[in-house]
């Protein structure tokens, strides 16, 4: 697929799902972000995702850390992926500071309403729609439900950050926005305003978050804004907006894109990207999914592949754990669920949720006798390989019930395998990994070689 709207993997813990990224936990040190392709406008997800904006989002804000760590120390540690970067936890300041060069967007239209204060910062009467400040403002607003303005002595009042640690973060928000703003302007770019997160880490304040991406920022073209101040539109989003706009029905804006407009917004993200990085990206990737896959293997943030044991009962886990050390023994990743096909059934599309679309191969491994109505149940919903290893406590256990994993209903393709040891053998078999193929040769060729030994031996 050429779009990452989802990252998907049982194997790393979701921590935060924002509108446009995601967060998953490395360590108690470190988290990914991944910068999906989702796009919001108008304060919504649309169900159309713009084709490579994640790359652009995420591998810009890994270029601007690198080019502000002379004014503040951040979070990032290494681009893991053009999607994905692996970042130091921080105990995250609950403020969004927001710079503002000029008077536009939500900030305009209060000042049109009458409004000179915002969050303790006063601003010059008499000024115009999209006209510079004198000098650019900090407007600070608390991280909350609703993001509220507040000043910078309010935040601290109301303990949302301590007095030296915001007159830190004020300076250098500043002195960010002055270096981002020179540097832009030399390639025909006005950054009208934008908004900075930071944390603490080891009790200093590093920035966090992302810096300097068309979604934290307001980026106009200079030419633009030289042609027509008034009307001048975000160089990103312009495009989007304008259809959202004239599209308009009922009040509602509609929530998907026509694929001209996605080829077009993606074409303008890569465009900013290239402007700003002056580097040149490559043409659009083919299978997205599969490069994320491929870089989180060879960073050793994944397993290449997943063999789930799935038990209707928790009294399955001795049988199942007999699986498990072999799933392991081959370097692939296992885990053990509880949920049982006939009392709490409605549990299994959750579980299926993080297995049907995964990044990785995977494979599910169904442990329940007597009356197996889990491995069709699973079978029935699974996108992947399901395999049935019904546990029998002796043969007339096994005679009286083996039916119920044999016999399944059309379009529920449960394999049913009795020995453990061979079911493992069999998932993992199922995940068709090259690596894999390669051990289960030599041990093929191994085996064949011991029979032939024996042979000679005894001839
Ligand atoms: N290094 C870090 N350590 C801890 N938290 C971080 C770090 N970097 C970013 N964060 C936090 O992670 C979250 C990222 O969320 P994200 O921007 O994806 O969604 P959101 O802010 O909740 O909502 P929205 O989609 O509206 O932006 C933010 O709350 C941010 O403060
Ligand atoms: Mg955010």
């Amino acid at each position: 697929m050429t779009i990452l709207a989802n990252l998907v993997t049982p194997q790393l813990e979701k921590i935060h799902s924002g509108k446009v990224r995601e967060s998953f936990r490395i360590d108690p040190l470190h988290r990914l972000i991944v910068a999906t392709d989702r796009i919001s406008s108008f304060d919504n997800v649309l169900k159309t995702p713009v084709p490579g904006k994640g790359a652009v989002l995420n591998s810009l804000a890994a270029f601007w850390f690198g080019k502000t760590k002379h004014i503040i120390d951040n979070h990032f540690v290494k681009l893991i992926d053009p999607n994905i970067s692996l970042v130091r936890e921080a105990q995250p300041i609950k403020v969004e500071m927001i710079v503002r060069g000029y008077l536009t967007g939500s900030a305009w239209r209060g000042y049109a309403k009458g409004k000179r204060v915002f969050s303790g910062v006063t601003v010059p009467d008499g000024m115009s729609k999209n006209q510079p400040f004198p000098e650019p403002i900090v407007t600070p607003t608390t991280k909350e439900e609703s993001d509220r303005e507040i000043s910078p002595k309010e935040l601290v009042e109301e303990g949302w950050v301590q007095a030296d640690i915001y007159e830190q973060m004020e300076a250098v928000s500043l002195k960010l926005f002055a270096f981002g703003s020179q540097f832009l302007k030399e390639r025909g770019i006005i950054l009208v305003d934008t908004k900075f997160e930071f944390g603490l880490i080891d009790g200093k304040p590093v920035l966090i978050d992302e810096i300097f991406t068309p979604d934290s920022s307001r980026f106009w073209a200079a030419e633009d804004y030289e042609k027509d101040a008034q009307n001048v539109e975000q160089m990103d989003k312009e495009f989007v907006r304008a259809y959202l706009m004239a599209h308009k029905k009922d009040g509602q804006y509609p929530d998907t894109l026509p694929p001209e407009i996605v080829k077009e917004t993606t074409h303008r993200y890569r465009k900013i990207y290239e402007l700003i990085t002056g580097e040149t990206l490559p043409p659009p990737e083919e299978d997205v999914q599969h490069r994320v896959y491929l870089n989180l293997l060879k960073h050793g943030l994944i397993k290449p592949g997943f063999v789930a044991f799935v038990m209707g009962s928790p009294s399955d886990l001795e049988h199942a754990k007999k699986m498990q050390k072999t799933v392991e023994d081959y370097g692939i990743y296992s885990e053990l669920r509880v949920v049982s096909a006939h009392k709490n059934g409605e549990r299994i599309p959750e579980l299926l949720a993080n297995y049907n679309l995964s990044i990785e191969p995977g494979a599910i491994i169904a442990i329940a006798g007597r009356s197996n109505g889990l491995g069709g149940a699973l079978a029935a919903n699974a996108a992947i390989p399901v395999i049935n290893c019904p546990p029998f406590k002796d043969k007339i256990d096994m005679m009286v019930n083996l039916n119920s994993s044999l016999m399944m209903p059309s379009n529920t393709p449960a394999a049913t395998v009795i020995d453990p040891k061979n079911a493992a053998l069999a998932a993992l078999r199922s995940l068709n990994l090259p690596w894999l193929r390669a051990r289960f040769q030599e041990e093929i060729d191994r085996m064949k070689e011991e029979l032939r030994h024996a042979d000679e031996q005894l001839r």
